[in-house]
């Protein structure tokens, strides 16, 4: 079959090549570059996503904006700048020509720079220094995008974490299932933070927080004074208590020590016994079945993961696991540890070299509580991320928010919106009473199969699927009194941002009132 002609954007295209709010892909020299158009305007950028190389000409164009089809990354189609995690790097852009009825992709244009320092945001003084308690996904971009709207007073990151901020999706998927290796966890290189100037002071749980004095104490002693403080602590492992296991017989997964760990004892296991059907859970069996382990996954639900994707997704996942060999005891729960005999409540006995519990994650708000702030099953925070106490500021899987889709006030677990948070906490800090109002976007990889999923239905009492979920290409809408919240897909990447930038539309039509 011939290969199709890749357009030298250089020596120019006929501009109606490009479709109107359409895209297309060439060549300029030995790069791969995307040519979108909008009215008479037209953009030359790159067409890789920085974050794990997505394919950009498959995402969507949306305003001035090139969003990535793979984990949802939105960069500027005008600067190239990556304006929404989960990418961090910018996309090289051109500029773009027009003489007649071509289009030329001329030079390179540099880098976006970095925003001027933030004299004021909103006419507001920048805070003396800001203190960010939390070096995960929602710690780092907050302390990025600190520097990216060109603050420069003192950023410190204070983390219980030994590693620097790292990918934490990655420790399920592609890490513990061994085709990924330690170079790809880090999200930024150390000499990130120098040149950042973001202080970053690893191994130290910060103990208590003294809202009035604006002090912070850790475990070993030291306080830390601040001006405008983020938490961003996220959550940790619910450990469940079971009859006759010594903690070193059961393994949970949140940390890269706790994955680095893992990959150790499968080393030498042969049969893994996995409580809970969660994300976590199977997205573990899937990379321990990779490292050719025997699977046994323990759940108390009737269909994995129905209660977050529904019947026909849970029905589809179950079916998924099967055929690569993993065993379910469902509508069934751990009971007690014999030996290395693990007791279902059944009677089910199943020989396990490996334990792995998967059975959900609480809020990490020990510090929030013991400062006074109000906690309800998470920080909460309003629409602009802030506390109950006025410049402390809180982001990520431990902020309870009201989405303005529902009403509702809602926790979050996922990495994007996690980061996204941080982003807009961090121009809060500065002063900017940004309201969060972001789509939440996750992905889920099992086999290599990706399931995308935008918006957040807490509860449903429709389900649409369009497409053939035996064919593995679907997308599954999930309904409240006729109202879409939330589409999960699969192979349908570019119906998943249809749907994103859909929800994100349907707001700025109707935003939530003061
Ligand atoms: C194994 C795994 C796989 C996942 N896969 C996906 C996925 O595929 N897609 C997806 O959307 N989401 C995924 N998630 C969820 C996602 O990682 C979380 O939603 C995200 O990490 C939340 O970010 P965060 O910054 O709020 O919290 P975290 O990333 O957990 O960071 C919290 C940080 O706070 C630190 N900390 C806590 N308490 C203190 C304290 N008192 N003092 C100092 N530091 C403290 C912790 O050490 C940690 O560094 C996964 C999670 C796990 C564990
Ligand atoms: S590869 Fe583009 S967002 Fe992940």
């Amino acid at each position: 079959m011939a290969s199709a002609v890749v357009p030298d954007l250089a020596a120019g295209v006929a501009a109606d090549l490009v479709p109107e709010g359409g895209m297309i892909q060439g060549k300029v020299g030995a790069e791969n570059v995307v040519l979108a158009r909008r009215g008479s305007e037209f953009f030359a950028v790159g067409a890789t996503c920085t974050h794990y190389g997505g394919p950009l000409a498959k995402g969507l164009f949306v305003d001035d904006t090139i969003r990535c089809p793979w984990h949802h990354a939105c960069f500027s189609l005008r600067t190239g700048e990556a304006l929404r995690r989960p990418a961090f790097d910018p996309i090289p852009h051109w500029r773009v020509e027009r003489v007649d009825d071509m289009v030329f992709v001329r030079e390179r244009l540099p880098p976006p720079v970095r925003r001027p320092a933030a004299t004021s945001m909103r006419g507001q003084k920048p805070p003396e220094s800001v203190i960010i308690v939390g070096g995960g996904g929602a710690g780092l971009a907050a302390a990025d995008a600190l520097r990216r709207e060109g603050y420069d007073g003192p950023v410190t990151v204070i983390s219980a974490d030994g590693d620097p901020p790292y990918d934490r999706p990655n420790l399920s998927k592609d890490y513990l299932a061994g085709t990924a290796g330690d170079e790809w966890m880090p999200l930024r290189e150390p000499s990130y933070y120098t040149d950042q100037r973001i202080d970053l002071i690893l191994k130290s749980p910060v103990i208590s927080l003294d809202v009035q004095q604006k002090q912070l104490r850790a475990a070993d002693g030291a306080t830390y004074a601040f001006d405008r403080l983020l938490l961003a602590t996220g959550a940790d492992p619910i450990k469940l208590p079971i009859p006759g296991a010594s903690d070193s017989q059961l393994s949970y997964l949140r940390s890269y020590a706790d994955s680095r760990a893992l990959v150790g004892k499968a080393a030498s296991a042969k049969q893994v016994v996995i409580v809970g059907a969660s994300f976590i859970g199977l997205e573990v069996a899937a990379s321990l079945r990779t490292r050719g382990l025997a699977i046994h996954v323990v759940a108390l639900e009737e269909k994995p993961l129905e209660r977050v994707m529904g019947h026909e997704l849970g029905q589809f996942i179950r079916g998924l696991h099967e055929a690569h060999g993993v065993t379910f005891h469902l509508q069934d729960t751990i009971s007690r540890l014999e030996g290395r005999r693990v007791i279902l409540r059944s009677g089910t006995s199943l020989d396990a070299d490996l334990v792995v519990l998967g059975v959900g994650v609480r809020p990490a708000c020990a510090l929030p509580e013991q400062g006074g702030l109000v906690v309800d099953g998470g920080i909460v925070v309003d629409e602009y991320l802030e506390t109950s106490a006025p410049g402390i500021f809180a982001a990520g899987d431990v902020a309870r928010w009201p989405d303005p889709r529902t009403g509702e006030r809602v926790r979050i677990e996922h990495w994007v919106f996690a980061e996204r948070q941080g982003q807009v906490a961090a121009r809060n800090l500065l002063g900017a009473r940004e309201r969060f109002d972001v789509v939440p976007f996750f992905w889920t990889q099992q086999y290599g199969i990706s399931i995308n999923y935008v918006g957040h239905a807490q509860t449903w009492d429709e389900t649409i699927v369009d497409g053939n979920l035996g064919a593995k290409d679907c997308a599954v809408t999930f309904k409240r009194a006729g109202r879409p919240l939330a589409v999960a897909t699969i192979s349908r990447d570019l119906q998943s941002l249809q749907a994103e930038a859909a929800m994100e539309a349907s707001l700025r039509v109707d935003p939530p009132a003061d």
